[in-house]
């Protein structure tokens, strides 16, 4: 799996001093609100279980699992919900847990539904983004790194459902992807 990996990006280290840094920032700015913090599976579920350990105020845990993809290959723009959140948001203040910002087109939908259903505030917190992708605006609340447009993975996030489980960000090696 290591020798898939062409430059370690991020450092566990590193990944953890930013994740408390954005958990401390999370907790002044929620203290009292009893936020729904909200997992965008599967890409999330490493920096999600870290981040509100982090958290260091009342808040409760949901998840979801949406697929930007319809029945074809092409976005279209339009979210499916796969598994959605289990109770109701309204009048809640929603704290989204995203890996990476891309296009983000799943986002910005995303967050239209949820705002729809009637939450107080909704805010986005994402480790990476990659602002030379961006195609719809999404604005970013809590933002981990700003990172360049390669394909990234480990932490949390896959390429071809492989190497979720390493335990930093590494830049894949173009052969292992037919590049
Ligand atoms: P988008 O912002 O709607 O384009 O979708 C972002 C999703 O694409 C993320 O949640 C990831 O699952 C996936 N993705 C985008 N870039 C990368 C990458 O560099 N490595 C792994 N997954 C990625
Ligand atoms: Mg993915």
């Amino acid at each position: 799996m290591k020798n898939d990996i062409k430059e370690i990006l991020f450092t566990e280290e590193q990944l953890a001093d930013k994740v408390a840094e954005l958990g401390a920032r999370i907790t002044a700015d929620y203290r009292g609100k009893n936020p729904l913090v909200v997992s965008v599976l599967k890409g999330s579920y490493v920096f999600m279980a870290d981040l509100t350990r982090k958290i260091d105020t009342a808040c409760n845990v949901d998840f979801m699992v949406v697929s930007s993809y319809g029945q074809g290959t092409k976005t279209s723009g339009e979210v499916q919900i796969i598994k959605d959140i289990g109770q109701k948001i309204e009048g809640r203040d929603l704290i989204i847990v995203e890996d990476i910002l891309d296009s983000g087109v799943t986002l910005s939908y995303l967050m239209k539904v949820l705002q729809a259903r009637g939450a107080n505030s909704i805010r986005l917190c994402t480790l990476l983004s990659k602002p030379e992708r961006h195609r719809v605006e999404v604005p970013i609340d809590y933002l981990g790194f700003e990172i360049p447009d390669e394909f990234v993975v480990g932490y949390g996030l896959d390429y071809a459902e492989k190497y979720r489980n390493l335990p930093y960000i590494g830049i894949l090696k173009p052969e292992v992807y037919g590049g």
